[in-house]
């Protein structure tokens, strides 16, 4: 099932054309890191869900992988309108508490009327930063990240911040665009120069930096439970597909 945003427009050709143009003419303005994601973000709230759907692959599967942790803590940085929630599905009720973390009010204000329209008692949106955000519990049984690490200027940070607040033993668990390294070690993909250049230059417009360092910074520091580096569409890029990867790592007992 996709799930609908609550009180916000489902697809259509007048939301592609609003959100394109946020994303390729707008410009973007702030002093801070926050600033320019409410400058970038503030326009386009509405109708995020419908458009990103088709752009940012794999978080329904990302879930799909996942276990409720019986009344554990569940922490979501940079979770935006909080359609992550919705991939639980009737799961979301078995955590004890969980929080939607984002730096963007606008964002936040949708996850907020998620909320309270789907009666979610168990939920909370905060609006901290993913570098700092410790859970009032003082620890999580899981963390997930999807598509944020991109847009955070230090990425490394918000890791060590996601893994210093995971119990032993608890997961995390990160879908984003990223780009090989030129030379990888075995196992990963090798993406041509022209993939690298091409996405790292056409998501830098928007402040989405795709980096060869996630998945193996994510592997220095986590064990890895799952990994898969895919391809996947862009809405009204016709002929080529943007590198995706899912990772879900446990932090040693
Ligand atoms: C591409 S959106 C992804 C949102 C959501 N996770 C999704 O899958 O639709 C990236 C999100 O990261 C948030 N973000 C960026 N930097 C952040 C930071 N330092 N702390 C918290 N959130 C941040 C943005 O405001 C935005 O909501």
């Amino acid at each position: 099932m996709t799930p609908s945003t609550p009180s916000a427009p489902r697809g259509s050709i007048l939301n592609d054309l609003r959100i394109l143009w946020h994303l390729a003419a707008a410009r973007v303005t702030g002093n801070t890191h926050e600033e320019r994601l409410e400058s970038f973000y503030k326009g386009q709230a509405h109708g995020y869900d419908a458009f990103r759907r088709r752009m940012l692959h794999g978080r329904p599967e990302l879930f799909q992988h996942l276990t409720p942790v019986p009344g554990g803590v569940w922490v979501d940085l940079g979770a935006g309108t909080g359609e992550n929630a919705e991939h639980w599905g009737p799961r979301l009720q078995e955590f004890g508490r969980a929080y939607l973390v984002d730096l963007s009010s606008s964002l936040l204000k949708v996850a907020d009327e998620r909320i309270r329209e789907r009666g979610w008692t168990n939920v909370a949106t905060v609006h901290a930063d993913a570098t700092k955000f410790v859970p009032p519990e003082g620890a999580a049984d899981l963390v997930t990240m999807s598509y944020s690490l991109t847009m955070i200027p230090d990425w490394f940070s918000a890791v060590e911040q996601a893994w210093r607040i995971l119990k032993p033993g608890g997961t995390l668990a990160i879908v984003d665009f990223f780009v090989s390294r030129k030379y990888p070690a075995g196992g990963l993909v090798k993406h041509r120069w022209s993939t690298r250049t091409f996405w790292q230059l056409w998501f830098a417009s928007d402040n989405v930096f795709l980096n060869p360092d996630h998945i193996p910074f994510l592997q220095s520091r986590l064990e890895t439970a799952y990994l898969e580096q895919r391809r996947g569409k862009m809405p009204y890029l016709p002929f080529v597909r943007a590198p995706y990867y899912l990772f879900v790592g446990r932090k040693p007992v």
